[in-house]
């Protein structure tokens, strides 16, 4: 079959990652989609189960810092569109493992963009996924694309010092780069480090919610499908060496996104809700909120479609059904790689 467009996702498995795949494969059987992970402990082959078979879907087990696979996959095909999101993104571990974090979301963008750059067929699109967090935390201001970066964890720091890489390439090379910065997203398949899913797995096993620190966090939370489109909008009709913050209003105190979900899943009255808490010294440095604003993506055409009601009614029922996804992430992984090892023995 001739394909009329080939896409390279970085981080294809991952939770985005994974949704954009879907969505790329599905809506656009044309096109070609080439997905580049590594298998990190945070993800699943079995998030793409409902793609694997499409012709139009390609997997590569790898190293996004790997120079000479990397060299390899832009020399033989002719790549036109990258996603990049393959990164380390658990900010807590990015405290414990700085070095880590660098080398895969620092470097490992280097790499990538070096092939990029250099491959016979010039890619027409470079897309990298960042994060509202390269603000640092706003009390009583909102960013926009022209705010100043000053990243507050090692995370955030590694993400902010990619994207100057990645602006580099533009200003240097004129090479079409867009950058994104979004909110926390969430929906289905996200792995249980982070805040959505990790209340849902404690309330799951009948444990309590814990909550960090005493002061009053709270995040903009951002529906996957609502992410999704934006990225791919932003493929079709963003402007090339620009970036666009990818947000929405719907902002959360991390206490009230706690009670919510205890109420749903516990089905308690608001009495017994306090049951299901429990306070917890606070991680370092944590950020109280990022606020953004997001004309420029609303100048395109993008809007918000997914509530805040329904976008967590469909995440914990997926999570309801789905109780041992997560557990049996780490077997799936095993015999994926068994599979791969096979193949290159
Ligand atoms: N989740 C959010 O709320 C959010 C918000 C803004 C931006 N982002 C960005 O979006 C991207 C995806 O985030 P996510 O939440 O899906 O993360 P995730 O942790 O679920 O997925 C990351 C993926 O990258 C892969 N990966 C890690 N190291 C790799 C390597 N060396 N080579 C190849 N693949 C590798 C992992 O295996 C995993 O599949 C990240 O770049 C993140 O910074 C996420």
């Amino acid at each position: 079959m001739d394909f009329n467009r080939t896409v390279l996702v970085t981080g294809g498995c991952g939770f985005i990652g994974s949704h954009l795949v879907c969505s790329l494969v599905t809506r656009n059987p044309h096109w070609r989609i080439i997905n580049l992970d590594v298998l990190d402990y945070c993800c699943s082959p079995r998030s793409l189960e409902s793609i694997e078979d499409r012709t139009n879907y390609t997997f590569i087990r790898g190293d996004v810092c790997n120079s000479r696979l990397l060299n390899h996959i832009f020399s033989t095909e002719n790549i036109d569109v990258i996603f990049h999101l393959a990164a380390k993104t658990h900010v807590e571990s990015s405290f414990e493992s700085p070095s880590s974090f660098q080398r895969v979301n620092i470097d490992g963008t280097r790499v990538l963009l070096g092939a990029a750059h250099q491959a016979r067929h010039r890619p027409q699109r470079f897309i990298y996924v960042s994060t509202d967090e390269v603000y640092g935390a706003g009390l009583d201001q909102v960013f926009d694309e022209s705010s100043p970066v000053r990243p507050s964890n090692p995370y955030s720091a590694t993400k902010a010092a990619a994207e100057y890489l990645v602006k580099s390439y533009w200003d240097k090379y004129k090479f079409p780069i867009i950058i994104t910065r979004s909110n926390n997203i969430y929906g289905p398949r996200q792995y249980t480090e982070k805040v959505i899913p990790r209340f849902l797995n404690l309330l799951q096993m009948n444990k309590k919610c814990t909550i960090q620190g005493t002061l009053p966090k709270s995040r903009h939370f951002l529906f996957v499908d609502d992410a999704i489109s934006a990225f791919l909008l932003l493929l079709e009709k963003g402007t090339v060496g620009e970036i666009y913050n990818v947000g929405t209003s719907c902002e959360i105190p991390i206490m009230q996104l706690a009670r919510e979900l205890i109420k749903m899943v516990k089905n308690v009255q608001d009495s017994e809700v306090n049951d299901w808490l429990e306070f917890v010294p606070d991680r370092p440095r944590v950020d109280l909120c990022y606020p953004i604003k997001c004309e420029k993506l609303q100048q395109l055409g993008w809007r918000a479609e997914v509530s805040w009601v329904e976008g967590i009614r469909q995440t914990v029922k997926w999570y309801h059904d789905n109780p041992d996804f997560w557990t049996e992430a780490g077997e799936d992984q095993g015999q994926v790689r068994s599979k791969f090892q096979k193949t290159n023995e």
